[in-house]
């Protein structure tokens, strides 16, 4: 990867994350990868916008990309932190033992995660203002704190003059990103819709637990006149940023519900007797035009589900009674769910019990506080009969009602 002009003396330097086995977070499978950008300003002064993971030979590549713009690491005389998670900040530590010069701008509760992620002192570092500027030569730069975009002491930095807002976490997404196509212009259509899928699931991983401060810092930064946004994943916006905006406040706002008029259905089955009624399920919810996305709890990976779920407004657990609970790897992926507030859902609840129930009471207790609606549940013992099947029919097509008022 070469470093990349954007505008004027404004860069992207970036590295894509090529190992398909690496876990982002530590949890969730990234099998196209992620780019991790920060960007430089040279000038009078040289600004460097968020660093890079120490992990593979990033923060090598991030200095090779530096040197492409004929700069040294020790020529940075300004590095802007908009977020401490080491995804941006593990080159830090290295960074700042080789230039010693450079002052960090960050947010005031990043200040003592500079010493305990990179060993920084807190001398190092000026704490911002929300709405402070900095002039640096021909560039105005100015920080919005933005908590929690993702985590608290989150902030991003706006440049005045060539409207360019640098959001860090907010409005990224997973995908590696290829040398010569890195702005919005410049790929398919095709690829703008893998880029929106993986959007949707960096959005469901990562940021949809702290939705409501999503939508705080869309109001927020409404009245900026904003031409290109240069994430800290993902491509950069400058024909038309209003698409990752406008996805970012429908992702948000999906947490108000309701969301799309689809259902996410997951299944679990010990022998099979709960799986032969996902037919009946999937059958009548197609019958109705209802979009239907299915995974299996164990099989499928909770990131995946969570992305579902999270732009479904449907969601339908097919699960028997496992000593006399809910089945454990479904109780699992139900508590995910409920970590990450996948909330507003129109409910509905299949499963079959061998010598006792005990699944719905489970169930119940545990999505108490879901904000689900819970529209009704319909369990069979042993394997389901014809009559079981033609009740699940009705039910569905019950559910599938009261789902499109929902969404209407
Ligand atoms: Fe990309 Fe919250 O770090």
């Amino acid at each position: 990867m070469h470093i990349k002009k954007i505008v004027d003396d404004v860069y992207r330097v970036s590295v894509n994350v090529e190992d398909k086995n690496y876990l982002f977070e530590g949890i969730w499978p990234i099998p196209h990868g992620i780019s991790i950008n920060g960007y430089l300003i040279k000038g009078e002064k040289n600004v460097l916008i968020d660093l890079t993971q120490n992990i593979f030979d990033f923060p090598k590549e991030f200095t090779r990309q530096i040197e492409g713009a004929k700069l040294e690491v020790e020529d940075i005389d300004i590095l802007v932190i908009n977020h401490m998670e080491p995804d941006h900040s593990g080159w830090l530590r290295e960074f700042c033992k080789k230039n010693t010069k450079a002052v960090i701008y960050c947010t005031k509760k990043a200040i003592p995660l500079l010493q305990a992620f990179s060993d920084v002192p807190a001398e190092r570092a000026i704490a911002i203002t929300d709405g402070m500027e900095l002039t640096v030569g021909d560039y105005e730069l100015q920080f919005f704190e933005t908590p929690n975009i993702h985590w608290p002491e989150t902030m991003m930095t706006y440049e005045r003059k060539r409207k360019i807002l640098f959001s860090c976490d907010a409005f990224g997404c997973y995908g590696n990103i290829e040398e010569d196509k890195i702005f919005d212009d410049q790929i398919s259509q095709e690829k703008h819709e893998f880029y929106e899928s993986e959007a949707l699931r960096y959005y469901a991983n990562i940021v949809a637990t702290f939705s409501s401060f999503v939508l705080r810092g869309l109001e927020k930064l409404k009245d900026l006149d904003i031409k290109i946004i240069c994430p800290s994943h993902g491509i950069i916006w400058r024909d038309n940023p209003s698409v990752i905006i406008n996805d970012y406040k429908r992702y948000a706002e999906y947490s108000k519900g309701p969301a799309e008029r689809d259902v996410t259905i997951i299944w679990s089955s010990m022998y099979g007797n709960t799986k032969q009624v996902l037919n009946t399920i999937i059958e009548v919810l197609r019958k109705r035009d209802i979009p239907v996305h299915v995974y299996q709890a164990p099989g499928d990976d909770a990131g995946y589900v969570l992305a579902s779920a999270w732009k479904s407004a449907g969601l339908i657990f097919c699960m028997p009674t496992y000593e006399y609970k809910m089945f454990p790897p479904m109780a699992q992926m139900i508590e995910e769910l409920l970590v990450k507030k996948v909330t507003n859902k129109k409910v509905y609840r299949f499963g079959s019990f061998g010598w006792v129930g005990g699944a719905q009471k489970d169930f119940e207790a545990k999505t108490e506080k879901s904000g689900w609606d819970i529209l009704g549940h319909y369990e069979w013992q042993g394997a389901p009969t014809e009559a079981d099947q033609e009740a699940i029919r009705t039910a569905v097509e019950g559910y599938c009602d009261t789902l499109i008022d929902f969404t209407k």
